[in-house]
């Protein structure tokens, strides 16, 4: 099939390039031509698994760019929209950007035609969408609008729209329901995974996934409150990470017990400092609005934003408890990324907590493997960047672990050990066992544990012992 995808932020990028690998005809619309020049020229503007490898493939082939909309939607029979939609002061989604390209396709509306709405939206956008390219001049029967909203999680984007868990389309006509099975087809009758060049099947992944139909208003809900209970689940567990602290007890072991419950599962369940990112903390604050306007008060999460801010706050007070002072205080940070496996910095709580040390006058040394570059136009002094985790630990009062990457839960730790200045490490997002970390001679606090202590000799102590060992 043929296919327009406006606007080439993650989710338009991501939606393009899995399209063109199962099939389809691409053309990537986006109004900044700087970012089209980019893009015709091989460039990748964002960290994403497997992202450079679908464009490479497709582009040029089944992958267009394109600043044209109007043309790119009469040469299409399926429209998507994935433009971003900020927050507004209030904390409502601003949907300016979807109405302006609602207004620039109906132009191009000259035979039937979907128009998918693909960014987090409120529900009874698709209904405006389809009201807005009426009024610009389209002729209603020749167009249908759905809503098909996104599942995908950053850093594993590309296999999350490849080998989804389901499918979800809202529609107000069979016609449009039809377009967007055969638009699926390839996932869903399972051809995309028989293929030798398909994209790596994940550990998790059950297929073909289930389209499920529903109406447009449902789909748009579908969205924002899935968001809302995957965010709601981190709270809730960090809530009880808080009390096994209080009482003793171990939150690890409290999560497997309560998630092995196959109707909770284990899943978004890892206690931490709190969500963060461009779709979690902006969807929450958007869902509430819209229960706000609908005339339910949604009090539920509220608190579960309040429950996230306090995370962080906990960890702050922790690492206070720990140093006793802040200023000149040296710290090592791994992470600036909001989670691991991307470039993020949007609503990074590990990027919120370094700023809250700044402003406190510590020396901070980061590493990421990836946000570096990012966290550099936002964090200005203070900050030195380090080109690893050992460089960023060397004489280091204190080791914060900000962010969940895989590398930082496989530190060599006997070498740590010996570049840090004192051996503390304060675990935000509890990559290590407690008793492990004890053993190689570190004080080691993480969340919703109780703290391993050990004696905290000094690296100069260490040499000297080993000398004379
Ligand atoms: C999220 C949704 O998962 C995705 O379905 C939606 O389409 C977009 O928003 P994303 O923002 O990429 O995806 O990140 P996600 O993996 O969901 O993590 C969000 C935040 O929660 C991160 O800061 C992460 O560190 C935190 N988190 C996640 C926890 O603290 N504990 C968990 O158990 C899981």
């Amino acid at each position: 099939m043929r296919i327009a995808v406006v606007g080439s932020g993650y989710v338009g990028l991501v939606t393009g390039a899995c399209f063109a690998d199962l099939g389809h005809e691409v053309v990537l619309v986006d109004n900044d031509e700087k970012k089209i020049v980019a893009l015709r020229n091989g460039e990748v503007p964002i960290h994403e698994r497997f992202l450079p490898e679908l464009l490479a493939r497709h582009r040029g082939q089944r992958i267009k760019f394109s600043a044209d909309l109007q043309a790119a939607t009469r040469e299409s029979e399926v429209v998507f929209i994935a433009v971003g939609t900020p927050p507004t002061e209030s904390g409502d989604a601003d949907l300016s950007y979807v109405e302006s390209v609602a207004r620039e396709i109906s132009g191009g509306v000259d035979e039937y035609k979907v128009v998918v709405e693909k960014s987090t939206v409120p529900v009874y956008t698709s209904q405006w969408i389809r009201t807005i390219i009426i009024r610009d001049g389209a002729d209603p029967a020749l167009f249908d609008v759905a809503s098909n909203p996104e599942f995908l999680r950053e850093g594993t984007a590309v296999t999350d729209f490849l080998y989804p868990d389901r499918i979800v389309v809202g529609v107000e006509s069979e016609r449009a329901a039809e377009v967007m099975r055969q638009l699926y087809g390839p996932l869903t009758s399972g051809w995309y995974y028989g293929r030798g060049e398909a994209i790596p099947r994940p550990e998790a992944a059950k297929t073909p996934p289930r389209l499920i139909v529903t109406s447009t208003k449902s789909a748009e809900l579908i969205k924002h409150a899935s968001n809302a209970f995957l965010a709601m689940k981190i709270s809730f567990i960090n809530a009880v990470a808080s009390i096994c602290e209080s009482v003793g007890a171990n939150v690890e072991q409290v999560s497997d017990g309560i998630g092995t419950d196959s109707r909770i599962g284990s899943r978004f369940m890892n206690p931490g400092i709190g969500y963060g990112g461009s779709c979690f903390p902006k969807d929450l604050m958007a869902f509430r609005a819209v229960a706000k306007e609908s005339g339910y008060d949604f009090r539920l999460l509220e608190e579960v934003i309040r429950i996230n801010e306090e995370q962080r706050h906990r960890f702050l007070r922790k690492v206070r408890s720990v140093l006793w002072t802040f200023r000149g205080k040296r710290l090592g940070v791994l992470g600036l990324a909001f989670k691991g496996g991307t470039d993020d910095i949007r609503e990074s709580p590990a990027l919120l907590l370094v700023q809250e040390l700044l402003r406190e006058g510590c020396h901070i040394c980061a590493y990421d493997p990836a946000a570096m570059e990012r966290a550099k136009e936002v964090l200005k002094s203070g900050v030195e960047f380090a080109a690893d985790a050992y460089e960023a630990a060397t004489g280091a009062d204190a080791l914060l672990i900000l962010t969940e990457w895989e590398e930082f839960a496989a530190l060599d730790l006997e070498r740590l050990r010996t570049l840090v200045k004192y051996p503390i490490v304060l675990d935000g997002r509890n990559l290590y066992d407690p008793a492990v970390m004890v053993e190689h001679g570190f004080s080691y606090y993480s969340v919703g544990r109780a703290a391993a202590l050990t004696e905290e000799t000094t690296a100069r102590t260490l040499a000297k012992k080993k000398e004379r060992a």
